[in-house]
């Protein structure tokens, strides 16, 4: 693509799955792009006839996807380590924080499962304290529990069965002014919302897999580390290549560990799924991360509007920033509605007998009629 922004279908070129199905599915896994998948093929041809890249190669191809995550959010290249998904994040967070016997970690119950395993079983000493926050101001819930032994507050950003987002503007701030440390779990929001860490500036740590508004593979991801804290955090989950090496030929000469978020990328990286994750950032750059937002909202309210017409039960609230994601409970049948769809050509996620629809940015409102007249067919 040239400099200009890419239109609609340029963009749906892009993504061969677009001709495949009707794939409302982002919030379950992300469909592989074009220009993710020759990066891919590039890498292997070059892995099969030399097996490694020089040196300078791969320091610039490592940077460029740590540069294109930064520009994502608005952060500092320096500030984002190159994880393979999202619990490692919440583990490195998590683990480096200068944690005393007895303070508290407090957990937004309705997370994924991802960040409860790490939380339960990674933080010896650290007292774990789950409140509900759906539904309610985030800054009551945490003001509410708020002690001096409460040093973390960790939340999803996007639920991921309601779609409901976290205000993690006003969120930030509190915790922010009150000692605490706000770490993100931003699978469900990023690359989907015009997220931007000078805004929420409040927010300490945002980690996110790439598998799934990101466009994938699985095995990728990264972690936001805010600079404020590269001082307090420890050195939990580094490795050799959290150190500044220039080359492999002088083994000997051990440089020092970055002095930043660098420091946590422990050992050979994933690189197949990192220059995936770099063309697939590119693309929602090209096309601009305040207009991705705005296409999402607009397919959701036009599908909003029809399952009103239909009578569903819609689980997804109306206030609040919007995410992705629109789940709905039609009257009965749920798991043969799920089973028609699915004939019909539309990929969709059945959890816990609700409907999930997350559509991308290149869905249109075509597709949400074809849906919904697949519906009526039932
Ligand atoms: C909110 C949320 N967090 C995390 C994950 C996955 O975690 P990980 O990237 O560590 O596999 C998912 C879904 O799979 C999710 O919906």
């Amino acid at each position: 693509m040239n400099g200009t922004a890419p239109s609609l279908a340029q963009i749906r070129s892009l993504f061969p799955i677009t001709r495949e199905c009707v794939y409302f599915n982002h919030a379950g896994t992300g469909p592989m792009s074009l220009p993710a998948r020759r990066a891919i093929e590039r890498c292997i041809d070059l892995y099969s006839k030399n097996a490694e890249y020089a040196a300078d190669d791969y320091f610039r191809l490592i940077h460029r996807a740590r540069e294109k995550v930064a520009q994502l959010i608005n952060a500092l290249p320096e500030e984002i380590v190159l994880t393979h998904n999202t619990s490692e994040g919440i583990y490195i967070a998590l683990a480096n924080l200068p944690w005393r016997e007895g303070d508290v970690v407090l957990v937004m119950e309705e997370v994924f499962p991802a960040v409860r395993y790490v939380v339960d079983n990674n933080l010896p000493g650290v007292k774990k304290r789950y409140v509900p926050f759906s539904g309610r101001d985030p800054v009551e819930v945490v003001r509410k529990c708020a002690t001096e032994r409460v040093k973390a507050v960790v939340v999803d950003h996007v639920q991921f069965l309601s779609g409901e987002t976290v205000d993690l503007v006003r969120l930030g701030d509190y915790t922010k002014s009150n000692n605490m440390v706000l770490v993100v779990d931003g699978i469900q929001s990023i690359g989907a919302l015009a997220f931007d860490v000078q805004t929420a500036s409040g927010v300490d740590f945002v980690a996110c897999g790439s598998a799934k508004w990101l466009f994938g593979p699985s095995g990728a991801g990264f972690l936001y580390v805010n600079r404020r804290n590269f001082q307090s955090l420890g050195t939990l989950h580094t490795g050799w290549l959290g150190a500044g090496w220039l080359g492999w030929e002088d083994i000997d000469a051990l440089p020092a560990l970055y002095p930043d978020a660098r420091r946590f990328e422990m050992g050979t990286r994933n690189v197949i799924g990192i220059l995936a994750l770099s063309e697939n950032v590119d693309i929602l750059l090209q096309y601009g991360k305040e207009r991705v937002e705005q296409r999402i909202a607009s397919v959701k309210s036009h599908l909003r509007r029809s399952f009103d017409d239909l009578g569903f039960t819609i689980l997804t609230p109306v206030h609040g920033t919007q995410s992705g994601i629109i789940t709905v409970q039609p009257k009965d049948r749920i798991r043969a509605l799920h089973r028609h769809l699915t004939e019909a050509g539309v990929v969709l996620s059945l959890r816990n007998e609700y409907l999930r629809f997350s559509p991308h940015f290149y869905n249109t409102e075509g597709e949400v009629d074809q849906i919904i007249s697949a519906i009526r067919s039932f």
